[in-house]
């Protein structure tokens, strides 16, 4: 055995490489390798000799092992080594970086109104995708038999629950609770968030959408505050002085309702294809809050009035951008997507 154990590890020491270090193991330690062979033959033993010789075969077969560890050890450093002394390998060259993911446009500019209406005073509200009938309906003064809660134009869940149509249902929840609470106005909220419409997709139209709801409530707000409000975030948003017009919009959650218009930014109010030589482009539904809508809140319509806004972030980004088909946001195509380098804050 003690021959044999002295070729093993001659073996092993002679191996020159990791490749014939690994031939070696096997031959020793592989199926019918020699070493694991010597071991078993101790069972064909006479009964006597067994114990003395197991236990010498076991060390013999430990002792290999480790030179075998201790091997490829060695042969590891002295290939690392190697390739830290070749003359093409440049150990101070940056490896190639990670690709950093950079912020969707519609995050982008979500935040930047988020950023615009906290610091004149709003406050910033969430509420639920999956909305009651109740909230995005009736608490609205939206009548039971107006064609916006058919099927065709809403995704019914059970029981009455939804798909929010739109972001103005946390209207009346933030008024709810603002007064449950025991709060008076002043009231100033905005309320980003998704909604949902059984639209067919087109150029113009996607089931899934994106909203910033508006909403103040005090004394004495009037038509004039929302227009300077408005005009306000839209300079900002646009980047560049606008005009703005109103044009009377039919919403029963409001009264008077308008639709607002910006003086075209592609031509300045010229007329282009984008306005269709309107020199206008209707931007954001809007309106005095209703009464009704008020009752429902907790707040008493004698005392104070209120504006409210929806604004289609999708579109205000197109504009922004010039992007002229609202599919692009949802394709998930990186050519699209890396056009807006901004990261995360
Ligand atoms: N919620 C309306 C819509 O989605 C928009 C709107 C909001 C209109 C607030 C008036 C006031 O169409």
């Amino acid at each position: 055995m003690n021959d044999r154990r002295r070729q093993w590890l001659d073996a092993i020491a002679a191996a020159a490489d990791e490749a014939s270090l690994h031939e070696v193991e096997s031959r020793l330690f592989g199926k019918k390798g020699e070493v694991l062979e010597l071991v078993r033959a101790v069972a064909t033993l006479p009964k006597e000799e067994r114990p003395a010789a197991g236990k010498a075969a076991n060390l013999c077969k430990q002792e290999v092992e480790q030179a075998l560890a201790a091997k490829k050890d060695e042969l590891q450093q002295q290939a690392l080594q190697k390739e830290l002394h070749d003359p093409s390998f440049d150990p101070t060259e940056p490896g190639p970086r990670p690709r950093r993911g950079s912020l969707h446009p519609i995050t982008i500019v979500q935040n930047e109104l988020i950023d615009l209406f906290t610091s004149m005073g709003f406050c910033w509200q969430d509420g639920p995708e999956v909305e009651s009938e109740y909230f995005n309906f009736d608490a609205l003064n939206i009548p039971g038999d107006h064609p916006a809660r058919e099927s065709q134009d809403t995704f019914w869940l059970n029981d009455r629950n939804l798909l929010r149509t739109h972001t103005s249902p946390v209207q009346v929840r933030t008024m709810q609770r603002f007064t449950r609470q025991g709060f008076q106005p002043p009231l100033k909220i905005i309320v980003p968030g998704r909604c949902f419409r059984a639209e067919t997709v087109d150029k113009t139209h996607e089931h899934t959408f994106y909203q910033m709801e508006g909403l103040v409530v005090d004394e004495g707000v009037s038509t004039a505050n929302l227009i300077h409000t408005m005009k306000t975030c839209l300079r900002v948003i646009l980047q560049r002085e606008v005009k703005v017009r109103l044009r009377p919009g039919f919403f029963p959650f409001v009264e008077p309702g308008f639709e607002l218009d910006v003086n075209c930014p592609f031509c300045q109010g010229k007329g282009c294809s984008v306005c269709k030589q309107s020199g206008w482009i209707e931007i954001l539904p809007c309106g005095m809050v209703h009464p009704n809508v008020l009752r429902q809140g907790g707040l008493d319509p004698e005392e104070y009035t209120g504006f409210a806004f929806g604004m289609g972030l999708q579109r205000v980004v197109m504009l922004r951008y010039g992007i002229d088909d609202i599919r692009t946001f949802m394709g998930g195509d990186l050519r699209f997507l890396r056009q807006f380098p901004e990261i995360a804050r």
